[in-house]
This record gives C-alpha cells, structure tokens and sequence, in this order.
C-alpha cells in the first residue's frame, strides 16, 4: 500500500511491455496476426492524430468489425447470451453477403470479484475455474454455428498485455489518481453505485433487509478503500459534444437520450482498482500490485485486443477492423458501453466504436432471465429440441431491441408454423414440387418476358402479381436498411417474411395448378415464375439468419452456389436455376421444415 500511495506517475517503473515496445518487441497476437515489427512508441501516438501516416490508411477499406459482450464465467449460459450472439452473427454474416471482408470477437469475462467468488465458492482455483466454464460458451457459439474470428478470454496473455499498455498511457497523460473511495459496490452487477442508486429493500423469501442497486435490485455491500481513480469527469465536455455529433449512435434512441442526461447529470470520476487484498483475481496494476484493475475497466478492453492493439502500426491502425463497426450489448450494460467506454477511448485519442446496438431483455415470468435469478432455458438444450436455425429464426423475429420479449415455448412452435413450415417451406414445396409444370422451363421461358396479363383471360389477377413483383424488387434494398441503417435484424427478417407471406397468397388466391388444368398455361407460368422469384430472393436474403436452412432451400430451387450473394438477390438476375441439386423426395417429412413430431 505505502508504495502505491507515494509513488508519482513522473516516477513510475515502466511495465515490462511498455519496455518491450521501445525495444521493437513483437508480441504473440501481433505474431499471429501477420504484423510486422512494431513502431516505436511515438507512433503509436502519432498515428491517432490527423498526420499523413492516418490520411494514407484510409485507403485500405476497414474491415467490418461486430462484437458481443463477452459473457462473465460465473454461470452456464442462457438464451439471453445466445441472444446477443446470434444478433452479432447475423450481422457479420449480413456483411459477408454484401461481399465484404467481416470480423466477429464473442468471449468471456473472466476476472473480477464475481467469478472470484463464484470459483471460491466451488472450492476451485479460479483459472480452473474460468477454463472449464469459457469453454462451454465456446462450446454455446460453435452449437449455435457463430461465425465468430475470434472467441476473446480475458485471461489471455495478449489481452493483459493489451490491458497493461492502456492502463500505461492513461497513467502516463495523467487521467489516473490516487485516492479513498467510500461506497456501494455490487458485486453481481460489478458496479460502484452513489448513494442516490441504492435503496433500502426487504428479501421476499427471508424477510431480511438489504440495499440493493435501485437500477438492478442486485444487493450492493459498503466498501471504504485506497484505489486508482479515472479521471473521467475531465472528458464530460469532450463525451456531450460526441453525441451530440452523433446521435444515432446508441440504437434505439429513447437509450441515447438516458445516456446524454446520465452523463450530464451523474459524471463522477471513476474508481478503477481495488486492493489485491480483496480482489485478487485480475490484472494487477501494472506498477503497483498491490492494486488490481476493475473488471470492467479490463473487459471493455477486449474489443480491440483481438482487434491488435497495441500493435496498431501507422498506416494499417484498421486493418483487424477498428473501430468498431458495432458493438452488440444488452440493454443491462449501457452506462458501461456508452459513457466508460468512449470515455477511456477518448482518454487515449483512440477512435470510438462507430455505433452500439443495445437490445432488450429475454424474461421469464416477466423477469429478466438471469443467472443469479435461476429463471434461465438452457440454450443446448433448446437447440437440441427445436433445432438451430429455428432457434435462430425464432430468437430475432421475436427477440426485441427497444422492448423486452417473452419467452415461451408455445411462441416457438407457432413461430416455426407460420413462418417456416407452412410460409417458406410452403412456398417452396408448392413452386418446386408440383406434377403440374415442369419447374426448369417455367424459369426459363419466363426469365425476361415482359408480363402481358392484358392478353390473359383473367386480368384481374395481374395487380396482385405487379405487387408481388414490386415488393420483390424492393426487398433487397429494404432489408440493407434494416441492417445498416437502422441496425433493426428483427424488422429485415419481418420485411423479408413478409414477402414470402405475399408470395403464398398469390398462389392461394389464383391457384395456378388449376389454371393450368383450364388451359390457362401462361398466366400459370407467369404466378410460378413470380413465386420462384420471391422464393429465391427471399432464400439469398436469409442466409445470414438461418445458413443452413437458407442453403438447403437454395439447393432445392437449384440455385447455384455463385448466385447466392446479395447482388443476385435481384429480380430476373438469375436465370440459371429450377433443376434441384438434392433429391426432393415425398411426403410432409421430406420437406424443408417437417411438422413437429406431436408431444407423447
Ligand atoms: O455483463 N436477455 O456479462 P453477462 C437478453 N461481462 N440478453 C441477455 C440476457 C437476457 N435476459 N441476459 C444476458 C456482462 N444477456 C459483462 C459484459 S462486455 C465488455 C462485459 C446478454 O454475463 C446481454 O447481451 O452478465 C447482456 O448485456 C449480456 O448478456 C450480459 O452478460
Ligand atoms: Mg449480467
């Protein structure tokens, strides 16, 4: 303790990364990563400044870059986290479509008093601890075929180093101090609180009294200690002006505005250690061990470890994709990613993530599914029983951004009835397994013809077919921004579906098998030609929410592996298919999205 209070930052020892830098040390991410030796350090510095060297990088496109929180080890996860991942897959996978280079970072947060005690708890050393329980979140994102580049574990040495070098250049330009802290800190929630945050509450099960964070009810315990301070009020003025440069920044708005007022309001400099007497299980401050850094302050950090800081060479500062093009997060950690965060960014003249996506909460008996609360599903098990991209399908076209979303089995079922068994793989049975055409001519004979429903005997059917086509024609366009616009997966998966919906309506208002049978051949081909069109286009747009499903549909319209990407997602761009790469087969169990089998 004696050295951490005297020692002035002028007289700090250096870290040992720190001295390895200067000595043109190459550390083992930036090994990995292909990168060249490193810059020295005044490099660094210069090229996150407006120098020539930045103007230059600027030519290489960045990388896209999506992430999701990384999820705390204390506890299995739940449908909650395979929320947020699911969400950021989609989002990669969307940009992948688009023909663009992509990156997703998923991981685990590892340190910090939660999982200390939870691993005390289990009587395990926590490194074990952490080990055994980071892989079933591994295990979660392979089950759930996350894209993922990166799967990012705090205990990694190349995010300590990286968590060491930050920590250096904060103290270094002098946003660190030292001083006592006297307050609530809630060990659940990893969080300081000021008094005007907790509250007195009564446990309904004990009757014991307890304070509680009035924002999480989560119990907070008074704590008066010497740590590391951040001088985040110094950056209010620099904070306020980016959303105001920015305010579309936090996804949805009502959120940006709760941010721009906490800020405004509640500001304090941030405590961002804790004596290693308490806590001991982290990244110890890198000149003072007696200190051990917040968890959060360490975990905000991984989103540009993986993305190569420090080793971040002038001219291909982006080239692994910061900033950030997105960052997913729940609706529960805001405060941590809209006002920490950049704050610490800022600190340093680093670029700030360019949007955050913060999304509502999955419940159960209309309470957040939670750990500690124990009302969670088990997501493998989910998985198991519906199958992933019906888990998927279901997770986004449910799941909400703004609004919280129940979770019930029963939606499931109904969901994957409408949507997928009777919508998308109805209209795919019905375009692709009738006796009554043969599938390949109707594409095409019918690719490129200009509609002439004026020489049909039954005109009234051309407007509905025209609005088919028009909706078709959009749905590309549309959905791009859902995505990237609006950043909304759920309201793209909707406008996608709905189409889908249209497509089937058309088929049941006309009925071409039997206009066929009257001799109505034409007008027959037309309806199909148009049905296909939507099938297709709808089957390249759903790629990213439901891939393998998406890719057995398009194996069955026999779309060619190269007409998948989103420039064929194009009315009348493809030509080519009609004839099924896979057998069909027969019967209701053979199709795409079979009935579910009934319960016992
Ligand atoms: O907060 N509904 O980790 P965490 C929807 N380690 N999403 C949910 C959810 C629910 N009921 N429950 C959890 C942490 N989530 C920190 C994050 S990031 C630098 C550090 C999702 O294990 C949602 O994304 O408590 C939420 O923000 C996150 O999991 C919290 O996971
Ligand atoms: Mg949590």
């Amino acid at each position: 303790m004696q050295g951490f209070l005297t020692a002035s930052a002028a007289k700090l020892p250096r870290s040992p990364l720190y001295t390895a830098i200067r000595a043109g040390w190459v550390c083992s991410s930036c090994k990995r990563h292909g990168a060249s030796r490193l810059p020295a350090l005044s490099s660094y510095q210069r090229s996150f400044s407006s120098s020539p060297a930045r103007t230059t990088a600027a030519a290489a496109p960045k990388p896209y870059y999506v992430t999701t929180p990384i999820f705390y080890v204390n506890a299995a996860p739940h449908v909650g986290h395979l929320y947020s991942m699911v969400m950021a897959d989609v989002f990669k996978r969307w940009e992948v479509l688009k023909g663009r280079q992509a990156y997703l970072c998923t991981g685990t947060d590892e340190h910090g008093m939660k999982v200390q005690r939870a691993a005390e708890l289990q009587e395990v050393p926590p490194k074990i601890f952490c080990d055994s329980n980071a892989e079933t979140f591994m295990d979660l994102a392979q089950k759930v075929n996350m894209s993922n580049d990166y799967f990012v574990r705090t205990t990694d040495p190349d995010h300590r180093e990286a968590v060491e070098f930050f920590w250096g250049r904060l103290r270094e330009r002098g946003y660190i101090y030292e001083s006592k802290h006297e307050g609530w800190y809630c060990v659940s929630d990893e969080a300081f609180y000021p008094e005007n945050m907790v509250e007195k509450r009564v446990d309904s099960m004990t009757g014991k009294p307890f304070i509680a964070s009035i924002e999480t009810g989560n119990e907070v315990e008074w704590t008066e200690e010497r740590n590391y301070h951040f001088r985040m009020t110094d950056l209010k003025d620099r904070l306020l002006q980016f959303y105001k440069e920015n305010p579309q920044w936090v996804v949805p708005a009502t959120r940006m505005a709760d941010v721009v007022s906490w800020v405004q309001n509640n500001l304090e400099d941030l405590s961002v250690s804790r004596p290693a007497s308490r806590l001991s299980w982290g990244i110890p401050v890198p000149d003072d061990p007696s200190q051990t850094i917040y968890v959060w302050v360490d975990a905000l950090i991984n989103y540009i470890t993986k993305a190569g800081y420090p080793m971040w060479t002038p001219g291909s500062e982006n080239a692994l994709g910061w900033p950030a093009d997105v960052h997913i997060i729940g609706k529960d950690i805001v405060r941590f990613h809209c006002v920490y965060w950049p704050a610490l960014l800022l600190a340093l003249d680093l670029p700030l993530p360019k949007r955050i996506l913060s999304h509502g909460h999955w419940l159960m008996n209309s309470r957040k599914m939670s750990k500690s609360i124990g009302n969670v599903v088990n997501p493998f098990f989910a998985i198991d029983r519906w199958g992933v991209d019906t888990m998927r399908y279901f997770m986004i076209y449910n799941g909400g951004v703004s609004q919280d979303s129940d979770y019930d089995n029963s939606f499931i079922v109904d969901r994957y009835k409408k949507g997928l068994q009777g919508g998308l793989g109805g209209l795919l049975n019905r375009v692709t397994r009738s006796k009554a055409w043969n599938f390949r001519s109707i594409i095409e004979q019918a690719h490129g013809q200009v509609l002439k429903p004026a020489d049909w005997k039954l005109q009234h059917m051309q407007a509905e077919i025209t609005e088919l086509r028009r909706a078709t024609e959009c749905l590309s366009q549309n959905t791009a921004d859902f995505f990237e616009n609006e950043l909304n997966p759920g309201r793209a998966l909707k406008e996608i579906m709905e189409v889908v919906f249209q497509a089937n309506r058309l088929l049941q208002h006309t009925e071409p098998w039997n206009l066929v049978k009257q001799g109505e051949v034409e007008a027959a081909h037309q309806i199909i030609y148009h049905a296909a069109e939507s099938c297709r286009i709808a089957g390249i747009l759903l790629q990213p929410f439901m891939p393998e499903k998406s890719g057995r549909l398009l194996d069955r319209l026999g779309v060619d592996q190269g007409q998948r990407t989103f420039d064929h997602a194009r009315f009348g761009s493809d030509s080519t298919y009609g004839v099924s790469t896979v057998p069909l087969g027969e019967g209701a169990q053979s199709s795409l999205f079979p009935p579910i089998p009934a319960e016992n």
